[in-house]
């Protein structure tokens, strides 16, 4: 089966490859060396003097997290689609307040909204973006939204889950409090790790915060990592040799622009090969996302009609997510994908849907 799925995705073969490694202890010196040289790679590509953390959850813990040690009563979550959603859910939860803007399915947040929204609450503690959400294919203009979040003085938490390694996320100049992924998305590692960069104003929150647990305590985690140790617990260790390997490869291949020009190709191929064939995108025009494409199933054939079609040629595509289930399917650009096969995927659509 040939993987254009939207996570996990398609794991590159050197990653694999020292994935097969033999087990070493989280607290021995090549553990170690691992884990620091793979922090050090996230900062140079996050633009990021920030802590970063590899967590052995996957990346909603770092929702836990922003919400347990951050917020004390109120946080305003941008929902754009089902993963805005869940961050909300996840303050609710929590027990926070947790007010809402939520936009129409494939529409972006503009940043009026967010100004609004902090002038009618001051007392918002934390505001929550999906910088790229999933669901809808949608990519919001995150450093304008973040602007107006540091004009106020708020935290600002991004879920960059499907956006962080397919397009530029700068963490310091965008002032990001809290920005996370997962490592089976644009990496292209299988999934156990989520990644993380945590500020500085964070943990002298997270310092004064009680009632926040244990195991996602950035207080915990900051020390193991200032301390030498990497993490607090088991650490993922064959999946951060694998995130290791993806990153010196993009390193190998002239750096996170090249990696980034490599994503903007598949994906602008795979937008121009529906178009052909008749189809188009959901999101509102200039917000389509660099790395999953959604799409709005041709007339009469629904969403799953497409998606089992292409199953039957061998293509694992995804199926539409949430309430774009029927009319939608979608196609995602992330890890490993041989060129060639975005030819033959696309020939293959244009069959399913003649
Ligand atoms: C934008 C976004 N946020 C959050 C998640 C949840 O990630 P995980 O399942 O790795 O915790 C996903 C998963 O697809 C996602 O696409």
């Amino acid at each position: 089966m040939k993987l254009f799925t939207v996570g996990p995705v398609a794991c590159y073969p050197e990653v694999l490859e020292t994935m097969g490694m033999q087990m070493v202890s989280h607290r021995s010196k090549e553990y170690t060396k691992i884990h620091y040289e793979t922090v050090e790679q996230l900062q140079r590509f996050l633009e990021t003097e920030n802590s970063i953390y590899l967590f052995s959850s996957t990346g909603t813990g770092f929702m836990e997290a922003s919400v347990l040690n951050c917020v004390r009563k109120k946080m305003l979550v941008c929902v754009n689609g089902s993963f805005g959603q869940r961050f909300a859910e996840v303050g609710v939860a929590n027990g926070r307040e947790v007010v809402r803007i939520t936009t129409e399915l494939g529409e972006p947040v503009h940043p009026e909204m967010i100004e609004q929204a902090l002038a009618a609450a001051p007392d918002i503690e934390a505001v929550a973006i999906t910088h790229n959400e999933t669901s809808t294919g949608l990519i919001n203009d995150l450093p304008k939204l973040t602007e107006v979040c540091r004009e106020h003085g708020k935290l600002v938490f991004v879920d960059g889950v499907s956006s962080m390694g397919g397009t530029e996320l700068k963490v310091d100049e965008w002032g990001i409090d809290i920005c996370f992924s997962s490592s089976q998305k644009c990496f292209g590692v299988p999934p156990g790790i989520g990644i993380g960069s945590v500020s500085k104003r964070v943990l002298d929150i997270s310092k004064e915060m009680t009632n926040k647990g244990w195991y996602f305590d950035l207080m915990v985690w900051e020390k193991n990592h200032a301390g030498g140790k990497g993490t607090p617990m088991t650490s993922t260790i064959s999946q951060i040799a694998g995130l290791n390997t993806a990153l010196t490869m993009v390193d190998e291949m002239g750096g996170k622009y090249k990696y980034f020009d490599l994503y903007k190709r598949r994906n602008t191929a795979i937008r121009e090969g529906i178009k052909k064939h008749g189809m188009d995108t959901y999101p509102h025009k200039g917000y389509e996302s660099p790395t999953v494409s959604c799409i709005a199933a041709p007339e009469g054939m629904s969403g799953p009609d497409v998606y089992k079609a292409m199953r039957g040629k061998d293509f694992e595509l995804a199926q539409g997510y949430g309430a774009l289930k029927e009319q939608t399917f979608r196609i995602g650009n992330m890890g490993w994908i041989p060129d060639e096969y975005i030819s033959e995927m696309l020939e293959a659509l244009g069959e399913v849907v003649a």
